[in-house]
């Protein structure tokens, strides 16, 4: 197992300047495993140390997972411009760390929303190649008609596209909601393939992505929760 002096330990999950990291410690603001320790160059290991900074409770780790229940009005973006960025729901030494959504929801679409400081895994999951199923709920101004699903189903063209995109699955759970699956993430592409589709979404709640299912984590909307590796498995493509 790899050792650190706890000071270092401590600025790379996010805790400041190795200065401050030293100062919080020094100050005895740091426990490790319950204990207070002033020491900044105790020999610590770097992965799954338990400890905590003003009593808050924290486990080392190389990279972050995370899954957010998105609450509407805020943006996924970097520079979020007219509403609060979705990294302000998140503690300062997992922003510290360099945390960021994986692709973007919109503004007013809630649901499930993955974030990580690890550039490998963003990447792997943005990619189009992968074809993760996402799958959302959304409500619609008009009712839903069967007429509406088989076109979804079937296909439907958007502007920009050059060919006609297609639901993977596609359902109507209430007289107003459409259940749909999408492989591609295409900008605003549920509210588009719908407008195309001849009615207009409302509301729209991401409820999963693979095989990880929000209501499985049973999140609070604006929460958010660190995923294991089994939770993780769940993200990959089918077959
Ligand atoms: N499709 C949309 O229209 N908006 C989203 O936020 C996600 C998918």
């Amino acid at each position: 197992m790899s050792r650190v002096t706890l000071d270092r330990l401590l600025q790379s999950q996010g805790f400041g300047t190795r200065r401050h990291c030293q100062q919080l410690i020094a100050e005895g603001h740091v426990r490790v495993a319950g204990n207070p320790v002033l020491d900044p160059l105790l020999q610590v290991d770097r992965e799954g140390l338990e400890f905590t900074v003003f009593d808050e409770a924290w486990v080392s780790s190389e990279h972050v997972y995370l899954a957010l229940n998105k609450p509407a009005g805020h943006e996924c973006s970097r520079r979020p411009s007219h509403h609060p960025g979705v990294l302000s729901l998140l503690p300062e030494p997992l922003r510290a760390r360099g945390v960021q959504p994986v692709g973007r929801l919109d503004h007013d679409t809630t649901g499930l929303l993955l974030l990580s400081d690890d550039g490998a895994f963003i990447h792997a999951q943005s990619s189009p190649r992968r074809k993760v199923p996402k799958h959302y709920l959304a409500s619609t101004c008009d009712p839903v008609t069967p007429e509406l699903v088989a076109a979804l189903l079937a296909g439907v063209q958007l502007h920009d596209e050059p060919a006609p995109l297609a639901a993977l699955r596609c359902e109507s759970p209430g007289s107003h909601q459409v259940a749909i699956t999408l492989e591609q993430g295409k900008y605003h592409q549920v509210k588009r393939m719908l407008a195309a589709a001849g009615n207009q979404c409302v509301a729209l709640q991401r409820v999963a992505i693979g095989r990880l299912r929000l209501d499985a984590l049973d999140l609070p909307e604006g929460a958010w929760c660190h995923l294991g590796e089994a939770e993780r498995e769940l993200l990959t493509p089918p077959g």
